[in-house]
């Protein structure tokens, strides 16, 4: 049975918005990671190509876009998998939402997920009826049967990146206890100050994907977001595993969209621009932020700056929005983010200045 849902936190946040709104130039909304940059000519092309798709798409997808998905993993980051493991997905969080429900997690199970996260990681073992678990030390798990871990880097919300050496533990730990690993790369192309790399290359995984999932996301990498355009890809066997289910269940990306997304997996040049608008996002506010008495902890990599300055997060959002500016509460990612917020970079050149002008 479905554990309770959690309340949906973002209602709580409407206050602030409201009173950020009321400035004179606007509200600058740094609170929810939704691209605000143009889906690239080159996508939107391709979409409007296949704009005649009268048949049902396959769940399994189109040779060209789990090719595309497969070379992209190769050029990018050095991971090689065939492109028969490679599986569409209606946009990432779906499937992080269904995961446990498609792999037969259920109850009595433990659903294992970082202290300070992406809040859909709970709501997928809550309903696949399994118990949800955030924890950062494995170790404390005991000998106890864990069967799906999900780790995320760079993370939402805190910009951190696991590198090699925590990854090949958590991998080593999960082989030992016979969990899953499921990996959440959907900021691997946004690598600043440190570079992100997947559960699913050599140095990490001993060039065995057994056992190993890695999701990846179209959504920031070339603003994708409105298409619902993501993969998961890994161990053969448990993608034919969720293949078998998502083909019954109806779960299918459109034929238009997975040719937009071939597109997009098949060329760099968009997505380096893009990076590079967000760096200077990035570069334009971390002085600022500092400036004014925040401290930027992790956020080496992602969509957003993991701040705090001492302050519970909801006198920080008060502050903030007071100035026109929303940014989300650390609380809505665990109880360790309760005197930090995450401040998104996904607002336009112009927001950003505004916002820059404000904590000046
Ligand atoms: C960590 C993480 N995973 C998954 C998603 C879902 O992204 P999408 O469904 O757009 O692929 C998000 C969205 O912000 C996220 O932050």
């Amino acid at each position: 049975m479905v554990s309770a849902l959690p309340d949906f936190p973002w209602d709580r946040l409407v206050p602030y918005k409201k009173l950020a709104e009321s400035h004179p130039d606007g509200i600058v909304d740094l609170s929810v990671g939704t691209p605000v940059d143009p889906v690239p000519d080159v996508v939107r092309k391709a979409l409007a190509n296949a704009s005649n798709s009268p048949g049902y798409p396959t769940t399994h997808g189109t040779d060209t876009v789990r090719r595309a998905a497969a070379g992209w993993l190769h050029r990018q980051h050095g991971v090689a998998v065939d492109p028969v493991d490679v599986l569409p997905t209606i946009g990432s969080k779906e499937l992080v939402a269904w995961l446990p429900t498609l792999l037969g997690v259920g109850s009595g199970d433990r659903v294992v997920f970082p202290e300070l996260a992406y809040p859909t990681y709970d709501v997928g073992a809550r309903l696949a009826g399994a118990s949800p678990y955030a924890t950062d030390g494995l170790v404390s798990l005991g000998p106890e049967r864990v069967p799906l871990v999900w780790v995320n880097s760079p993370s939402n919300p805190t910009g951190r990146v696991l590198g090699v050496p925590h990854l090949r533990k958590v991998v080593d730990w999960a082989r030992e206890h016979g969990a899953v690993v499921a990996s959440d790369e959907c900021y691997i192309g946004l690598g600043f100050e440190e570079q992100p790399v997947s559960v699913l290359h050599p140095e990490v995984c001993g060039g065995s994907h057994d056992g190993l999932l890695a999701v990846h996301s179209l959504s920031k990498r070339s603003n994708l977001a409105g298409y619902r355009a993501a993969f998961v890809t890994g161990d053969p066997a448990l993608i034919r595993r969720l293949l078998e289910v998502r083909k019954h269940a109806g779960m299918m990306v459109p034929a238009p969209v997975q040719a937009a997304m071939a597109a997009a997996l098949g060329d760099d040049e968009h997505a380096d621009r893009q990076r590079d608008l967000y760096a200077a996002r990035r570069a334009a506010l971390r002085p600022l932020l500092e400036a004014a008495g925040w401290t930027i902890e992790h956020s080496t990599a992602g969509l957003y700056l993991w701040a705090t300055n001492g302050t519970g997060c909801w006198d920080q959002v008060r502050w903030l929005a007071e100035r026109g500016i929303l940014v989300a509460p650390g609380d809505f990612y665990g109880e360790a983010g309760k005197n930090h917020v995450r401040i998104g970079v996904t607002a336009t050149d112009e927001r950003i200045a505004a916002a820059a002008g404000r904590l000046q």
